[in-house]
């Protein structure tokens, strides 16, 4: 397994581009499984979970291929319906297929995708929405069969205790699209994401409005073409970079990073007293490493993303005062608290919160990464801890950070990525 070895480092200079948001990409991937025609896709990132779902549509009978820059999908008269566990208990983001295969073939079997580092995942709210549409569901040695002789639309609820679920909301989206009548979701996700993958749907035909807002309108037709289509910059690799930043000092152009999608942590950055401003189709944002602790708790947008908790906590380890992070998305999601600790972050944990007391300096230390947000957090904090951090486990990292180490080394970090041979 790589590792990255990370030193102190800062103050960051330059202009940075911001890549497409694989939490974007990944169910408009699967929305391709909708039509026969071929979509051409742009800024598809280059992650590992977007290679999952490659591998995923392979099994299906898709054609898949890079075309330079572009995503090509070819999905023809496909006739696959199982998803592979090999492959879904990579990555539990496949269980987007599960909505077009019903949508498209009139069933699908995809395992149950398992638990998870990040706490408890259910998809309750991805089959209540689907049953509603009318489908059957079964479970089947681990496996979730799901077949509809006819999908009909009708009114489907996609929140739970935590809020809305974003994948639910993408499942039973993509299925309205090819039911008959109108389907209305109400307590629809509002995340960035998920009007993408509205506006993807639309441009293959679909007649969806209210995607953005709580109370969506799907109403079916009877086939959806192939489209050419870019996904959106990733809000969180945005926020990564701007967190970065404020941690280590300087001056970065986040070139592609939305104020619009980014504005409950735009607002916290600068409560913590960093300088953020629009320009020139990006933020720019500017820090003395100064920073001042504040009270976070995660929420669905428009609220602070759970994806980048991990990341702001690390910042408050080195912020001054006593800062709290309330996490309401995933309340066990803290597995870097210890990691952070282990590098001399002052930090306690009450149920869902943390209680953050900034140190003067972190100290580097072997640490190691549980999810891909994690390792987020341990590389930040490792570039402005004293001597050497290795950050194991960074293959979480990969899945859904496309090129942040050279990213970071061209604004001025120094770490380095060691290959196991
Ligand atoms: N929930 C239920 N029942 C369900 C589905 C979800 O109770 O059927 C709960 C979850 O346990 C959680 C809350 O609802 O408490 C929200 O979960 P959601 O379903 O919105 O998460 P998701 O759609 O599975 C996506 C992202 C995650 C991100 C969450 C929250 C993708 C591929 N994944 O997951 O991204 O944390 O939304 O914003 O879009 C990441 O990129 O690191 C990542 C984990």
């Amino acid at each position: 397994m790589d590792r990255f070895l990370v030193e102190r480092s800062g103050p960051l200079r330059g202009t940075v581009e911001v890549g497409g948001a694989k939490n974007a990409a990944l169910p408009i991937m699967a929305a391709c499984l909708l039509t026969e025609e071929e979509s051409l896709l742009d800024g598809v990132p280059r992650v590992t979970d977007v290679e999952s779902m490659l591998n995923i549509l392979r099994v299906l009978g898709v054609e898949c291929f890079w075309n330079g820059d572009t995503l090509v999908l070819r999905p023809g008269g496909y006739t696959g319906w199982t998803a592979p566990y090999e492959l879904v208990s990579l990555m539990r983001a496949s269980v987007c297929v599960l909505g077009p295969l019903l949508a498209k073939q009139g069933r699908a079997r995809v395992p149950l995708p398992g638990g998870c580092v990040i706490g408890l995942r259910p998809i309750d709210l991805h089959l209540k929405g689907l049953q509603a549409l009318g489908a059957e569901i079964v479970m089947d040695h681990g496996d979730i069969v799901a077949r509809a002789e006819r999908l009909c639309g009708n009114t489907a609820h996609v929140a739970g205790p935590s809020g809305s679920s974003v994948l639910a909301t993408a499942n039973v989206m993509m299925v309205a699209t090819l039911a008959e009548g109108v389907t209305i979701i109400e307590q629809a996700a509002c995340e960035p994401e998920v009007v993408d993958l509205a506006n993807f749907l639309i441009a293959m035909g679909a007649k969806i409005v209210g995607h953005g807002t709580s109370i969506m309108h799907v109403e079916g037709v009877s086939r959806l073409r192939g489209a050419r289509y870019r996904v959106i910059a990733d809000r969180i690799e945005a926020g990564t970079l701007l967190m970065a930043t404020a941690m280590l000092g300087g001056d970065v152009l986040v070139r592609g990073a939305r104020e619009d999608h980014l504005r409950a942590v735009v607002d916290k950055l600068i409560e913590a007293c960093v300088t953020i401003e629009q320009e020139d189709g990006g933020l720019r944002v500017r820090s003395t490493r100064e920073l001042k602790g504040v009270e976070v708790t995660t929420l669905p947008f428009p609220g602070f993303p759970t994806d980048l908790q991990a990341p702001m906590t690390a910042l408050m380890s080195v912020s001054r005062g006593v800062s709290l992070m309330t996490e309401k998305i995933y309340p066990e999601r803290f597995m870097h608290v210890p990691e952070l600790k282990r590098m001399g972050a002052q930090i306690s944990r009450e149920g869902p919160s943390a209680i953050v007391k900034g140190v003067e300096r972190l100290s580097g230390a072997p640490v190691n990464a549980s999810d891909l947000r994690a390792a987020a957090a341990l590389v930040l904090a490792g570039l402005v801890a004293e001597n050497c951090t290795e950050v194991f486990g960074i293959e979480h990292l990969d899945r859904g950070y496309a090129h942040l180490e050279q990213k970071l080394v061209s604004l001025g970090a120094r770490l380095t990525r060691e290959r196991s041979s």
